[in-house]
């Protein structure tokens, strides 16, 4: 495996912000990652699979990593009539390909997040979700390297302690994924949970899994920017849980203000909607902007220097701060 060094890092985020890593490396399978940590022990570490949910504001003064280890298995023996099936996926795989092999199968379980951007071993570290399911609800156990050890360490599902676009791996910083093992169903049902699939899926009476997956490739592509045309990296913030006094008093002023009442009696409410309402939707300074179709998402129309999306950032959260009394907190990894 070679090590690059000066290595620019615009095409490793989806942002396509310029920095440069002193050192850079792609391990094509789990031997070459525990060596590149035995040869560099006292770099700073930064692993990047597709790049999508982080940009750079400087500089990387370290090792990054970006693995290339690919491949799939299936685990479960191939009974026909076992209606649980186990498929451990190496973490440089294509997300959406992934999604994909399962819906073509009929494995059942991930179709509601087709079209996410990034590799496999990135979604169980911000516990990607959309349509009503997160990743988590189909994840037995993730296989990681521990930064500090080199030593392969298997995290059930539960100690994954995953959250809200959260997770142990995102919080931590000290494990590597190499591969994710996922529990899905031979068996598919449509479960209604989400009111723009359900419009988009009305004519059919029983939806197949493979129209659950086109009906969510068509809701995605009207609403979301597509990142090789307009730089971005999806959601910028996460949706804000509030109070339920604070959420009874701004719905007397917003009847239309989104408001889902969570188990432990906050309010989840929506990001795009306060953004918008704080007249931030499809507005632009410079290089950076809100996309016209769904604020919650910041794009990039041409800057190379992450610092104009953190200052584009922080005029979004003021002016959101300032109508609604919410703080806004970046989804986003900034670097
Ligand atoms: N809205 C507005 N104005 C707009 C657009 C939306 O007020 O211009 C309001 C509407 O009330 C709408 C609500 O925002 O009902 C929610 O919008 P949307 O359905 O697009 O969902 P979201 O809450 O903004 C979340 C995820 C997305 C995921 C969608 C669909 C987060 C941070 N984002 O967005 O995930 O695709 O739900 O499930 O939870 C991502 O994480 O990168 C991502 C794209």
């Amino acid at each position: 495996m070679d090590y690059y060094s000066k290595t620019q890092l615009k095409d490793y985020n989806s942002f396509q912000t310029e920095a440069i890593a002193k050192i850079f490396c792609q391990p094509k399978n789990v031997e070459e990652l525990r060596k590149c940590l035995l040869d560099y022990p006292n770099e700073n570490k930064l692993v990047i699979g597709g790049g999508n949910n982080l940009f750079f504001t400087k500089d990387f003064d370290g090792l990054v990593i970006n693995p290339q280890i690919k491949g799939l298995r299936e685990i479960s023996d191939d009974e026909e009539e076992d209606e649980d099936i186990f498929l451990e996926v190496n973490t440089s795989e294509n997300w959406d390909e992934f999604v994909e092999y399962c819906v073509v199968r009929g494995f059942a379980g991930l179709e509601n997040l087709s079209m996410i951007p990034g590799t496999v071993g990135a979604a169980p570290v911000q516990n990607i979700g959309a349509y009503g399911v997160e990743v988590k609800d189909a994840i037995r156990e993730v296989v990681a390297i521990d930064i500090e050890t080199g030593e392969s360490v298997s995290f059930s599902n539960a100690e994954c302690e995953f959250g809200y676009r959260d997770s142990i791996f995102k919080r931590t910083n000290r494990y590597i994924i190499i591969s994710v093992i996922f529990h899905l169903k031979r068996t598919f049902a449509y479960i209604p949970r989400y009111f723009d699939l359900n419009k988009e899926l009305e004519d059919k009476a029983e939806p197949t899994i493979e129209d659950v997956r086109e009906a969510v490739i068509r809701v995605r592509s009207r609403k979301l920017p597509d990142e090789k045309a307009l730089p971005n990296a999806g959601s910028f913030f996460k949706n804000p849980y509030i109070s339920k006094e604070q959420a009874d008093s701004l719905i007397k002023d917003y009847p239309g203000l989104p408001a889902y009442l969570q188990k432990d009696g906050m309010v989840k409410t929506s990001a795009a909607f306060l953004i918008d309402k704080a007249g931030y939707k499809g507005k632009r300074v410079g290089e950076i902007g809100t996309y016209p179709n769904q604020p919650l998402i910041i794009v990039n129309y041409g800057s190379a220097d992450g610092n104009d999306i953190v200052g584009f950032m922080r005029k979004v959260q003021d002016a959101v701060k300032n109508a609604f009394n919410i703080i806004l907190e970046p989804e986003v990894r900034i670097f």
